[in-house]
């Protein structure tokens, strides 16, 4: 079942009903302001950090779900009905519904008794605030009189305390109003120097501040007591809880209509310019941004401004096929995806609350696969600041704080893949930039500027970290985790409660990861080719060597009999073997190793992926592992705490299955590897939203395993690395378009029924236009290339450098 449809030509999805399986949600913002909006106007907003400087409220788990958002409320004053365009939090029925998430911006209309009221929200480039232009029309053939109210719930900047700490923050909450705007001045008058408002371009005939004068303290937001009354109070908020709430009174002709800019805004204001008089707050900054949106013609330039800003971005890579689904995954939501993956690494969405991880070494590094190619400068500096919180010996934080960009001491280090994916994100900002001055940066070691090394000796670090670090059969040792953070095999916890990822462990230097390997075997040679760039040939093939030696222990060590090991536990025990009661066989290893090239040759891959074809895949998409752990193994850790068929424990983790897509590829398995992408992309699973759930534009983190009592059912939507993984695995692996170090390489491994396709790439300023066809109906190998006509021999396009457009002719065969 549908509830929406894409509407391709605006970029945006379209929902036709507020009562969609879960709340379905967007981002607003790119810089340093955002905010979260739900097709039924749900969602809060901040300034950079989600935790710290949180503007607006929003109560996660809440009955009813998706409480606290941007709430307008029309009250018609002849008949006295209220309602909202969201149709939440009034829920009253609704003639017309309708939202358009639209790249950055959010349009949601609502029709009831001869009037359509239509909120649009987004946040301008370079801007910290919110324009919500309200559009009220009087569709009706008689006069209308009617008060609009608005209704925004001020959080106390923490949104951690906030939650938490009533005991103070009952008594702090202060504000001024000013003509039509409402001040959030909560501890202004002490150590902070931001505040908030919330403004409208009008006169207003009355506002309210205070929650409990507005909204009633034994009611909900469904029926404020203001709004049922049908006149502002004029609260001043005096502690409690704080809020922004404007009248405007409307007389409208039939067929009228009114606009409305309201803004919600943030402040920073210099300590000597805080005040403008004893206790009153400087206002200055605030009307001049709140001069910038006077009019309609403002808002409307300003959203023109951020569709080029996204249409500069989607350009980078668009692809033109007969599959309307792959188009707009790969042109639009995708993409789009990533860029607010990038943006809020794990913080803030509608499953991660905005108070808890910090930006991940790990998660962030693999988000970069499916940017660079859309602001690379933005990119460049995410790895400096990663690489920034790497130590000495090559271990990382597992996760640093994006105000202080320093490491977090509370998750610590110890992910023992942790240092090789910053290889795997520097390599692929040189592929994309041919930047190798990167490399060349001096980046300190925990954050001290007084201890640095260059760039390119942090990925020797990282390289031989895992060098240094090896267990008793020569593969890398595990330490805390890998990739999967929910396999912890030196943790043995007992205590309810504790955290798997923070504990102490025990000393193990022997529970080894086969994951590892392949991570190494796979980014390695990028590393050997980054020293052989610096003329650094002798480092160059000892870390080859290397290289090799892994390759060799996997196949002794990880392999047995039909597909990779996943590990050796801190007794030396197998896991992922037939050996095992449960967890014979894990996802992890099969897809990374593969991609490694591990097995290749010796044709053992080719078993590994028929070995996960019949033991793991489901008609939603491929499972982690088989069995479930069905009780919980001390020795396993976290991974055996869920449920059968959930997260690691045998759900179809949705981010690692682009690694089984890869590894089909370097097989040419086009078939299989497509048939993998569409049971996981969302814009092919929109008719069974019913059963998925969540958004159908965007990846989910999770979607139910085969084992689980909702297979199907998916949870984590957005914040994900299945964004970039995915990203990388269609438009790379599958339609074949590649940076590489030396060009731009054409190497696609499709369906072989596809008659051909085309891909527009701009790649180092240059435009490439790429007609690839498929006379032959082959999956895999390029037959023929030429560039601007003139044959090249191999398949990668040699970079032109003249900023202008060229065209690829590419034959398969
Ligand atoms: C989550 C984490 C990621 C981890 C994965 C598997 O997505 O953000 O770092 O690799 O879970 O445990
Ligand atoms: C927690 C979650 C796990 C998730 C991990 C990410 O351990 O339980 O599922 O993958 O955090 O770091």
């Amino acid at each position: 079942m549908k509830f929406g449809q894409f509407d391709d030509v605006r970029k945006e999805y379209v929902i036709n009903t507020p009562q969609t399986p879960y709340p379905w949600i967007n981002y607003l913002g790119n810089e340093q302001f955002f905010g979260l909006i739900s097709n039924t106007a749900g969602g809060y907003t901040f300034y950079r950090d989600a935790r710290l400087r949180r503007l607006t409220r929003y109560r996660y788990n809440n009955i009813p779900l998706d409480t606290g958002g941007r709430y307008y409320y029309l009250r018609d004053h002849d008949t006295n009905d209220f309602w909202t365009p969201g149709w939440m939090p009034v829920k009253r029925d609704l003639d017309f519904y309708e939202c358009r998430h639209g790249l950055g911006y959010t349009s949601i209309t609502g029709e009831r008794g001869g009037i359509s009221v239509n909120q649009l929200a987004f946040i301008p480039l370079g801007y910290n605030g919110e324009v919500h232009r309200l559009t009220v029309k009087n569709t009706s053939s008689a006069n209308k009189t009617v008060s609009l109210f608005s209704f925004a719930e001020f959080c106390l900047w923490n949104a951690q305390d906030d939650m938490t700490n009533f005991q103070r923050n009952l008594s702090t909450g202060e504000v001024e109003v000013q003509d039509s705007v409402i001040y959030h001045k909560t501890e202004y008058r002490e150590r902070r120097n931001h505040y908030a408002f919330y403004s409208v371009n009008r006169k207003i005939d009355g506002f309210d501040t205070d929650r409990e004068s507005f909204v009633g303290l034994y009611n909900g937001l469904h029926e404020p007591q203001v709004v049922t009354a049908g006149k502002a109070s004029n609260s001043v908020a005096s502690g409690w809880s704080p809020i922004g709430s404007h009248e405007v009174k409307l007389t409208l002709a039939p067929g009228e209509e009114q606009s409305l800019v309201f803004i919600l805004g943030y402040v920073e204001v210099p300590e000597e310019d805080k005040w403008e008089a004893p206790g009153v707050i400087n206002k200055k900054p605030a009307l001049a941004m709140i001069e910038q949106f006077a009019t309609d013609a403002d808002v409307d330039h300003a959203l023109e401004k951020l569709a080029a800003y996204w249409e500069n971005l989607l350009s980078k890579y668009q692809i033109n096929s007969n599959d309307d689904k792959l188009n707009r995954m790969v042109n639009i939501w995708n993409p789009y995806q990533c860029m607010v993956t990038f943006n809020m690494s794990r913080s803030a969405s509608y499953f991660e609350s905005g108070i808890g991880r910090g930006m991940g070494f790990r998660d962030s590094n693999q988000d970069l696969l499916g940017f660079v190619h859309q602001i690379p400068e933005r990119a460049k500096e995410r790895i400096l600041d990663i690489a920034a919180t790497q130590f000495e010996d090559g271990s990382a934080y597992h996760q640093y704080q994006p105000l202080t960009k320093r490491g977090n001491n509370e998750v610590g280090t110890g992910f023992n893949d942790d240092p090789l994916w910053l290889i795997l994100g520097t390599s692929a900002y040189i592929k994309e930039t041919g930047d190798t001055s990167i490399l060349d940066e001096q980046v300190p070691f925990d954050s001290n500027p007084n201890n640095t090394a260059t760039l390119f000796e942090h990925l020797n670090r990282s390289f031989y970290h895992v060098i240094n670090n090896l267990g008793p059969h020569g593969l890398p040792l595990i330490g805390r985790a890998d990739w999967n953070d929910c396999l912890n095999l030196n943790c043995f916890s007992k205590e309810p409660g504790e955290s798997f990822q923070t504990t102490a462990n025990i000393e193990g230097r022997v529970a080894e990861s086969v994951f590892i390997a392949g991570l190494f075997v796979f980014v390695g040679p990028d590393f050997a080719e980054l020293c052989r760039m610096r003329g650094l040939d002798a480092e160059a093939n000892e870390a080859v060597s290397h290289i090799n030696n892994m390759r060799a222990t996997t196949l002794e060590h990880g392999f047995d009999g039909d597909w990779f090991l996943r590990a050796y536990d801190h007794y030396g025990e197998k896991i992922g073997s037939k050996e095992n009661e449960e967890g014979q066989i894990f996802i992890e290893p099969q897809g990374m190793c593969v991609m490694a090239g591990i097995g290749v040759e010796e044709g053992l891959a080719d078993k590994a992926m028929v070995s996960v074809k019949d033991r793991l895949d489901t008609k939603y998409g491929i499972v982690l592992q088989q069995p479930p752990y069905s009780k919980y193994y001390l020795n396993l850790g976290e991974i055996s705490t869920y449920p059968p068929g959930y997260k690691e424990n045998a759900g179809i983790f949705c981010h690692n299955n682009p690694w089984i897509m890869i590894a089909e590829t370097v097989l040419g398995h086009g078939d299989r590897a497509f048939e993998v992408y569409s049971k996981i992309a969302p814009a092919y699973l929109e008719d069974i939203s019913e059963v998925h759930r969540m958004e159908p534009y965007v990846y989910s983190q999770m979607i139910a395993g085969k084992d689980a009592v909702r297979h199907g059912e998916a949870k984590n939507s957005w914040l994900t690395g299945t964004a970039a993984w995915n990203y990388v695995a269609i438009t790379q692996a599958i339609l074949g378009i590649q940076a590489d170090f030396n060009g731009l390489k054409v190497d696609p491994c499709i369906p072989a029924a596809w008659d051909g396709f085309e891909i527009t790439r701009v790649f180092r300023g240059d435009t490439y236009v790429i007609k690839i066809s498929n006379p032959g109906h082959v999956s895999k190998g390029v037959k023929s290339l030429t560039l601007d006509g003139a044959q090249v021999d191999g398949n990668v396009i040699p970079p032109v450098g003249d900023g202008a457009a060229h065209e690829v002719v590419v034959v398969l065969g």
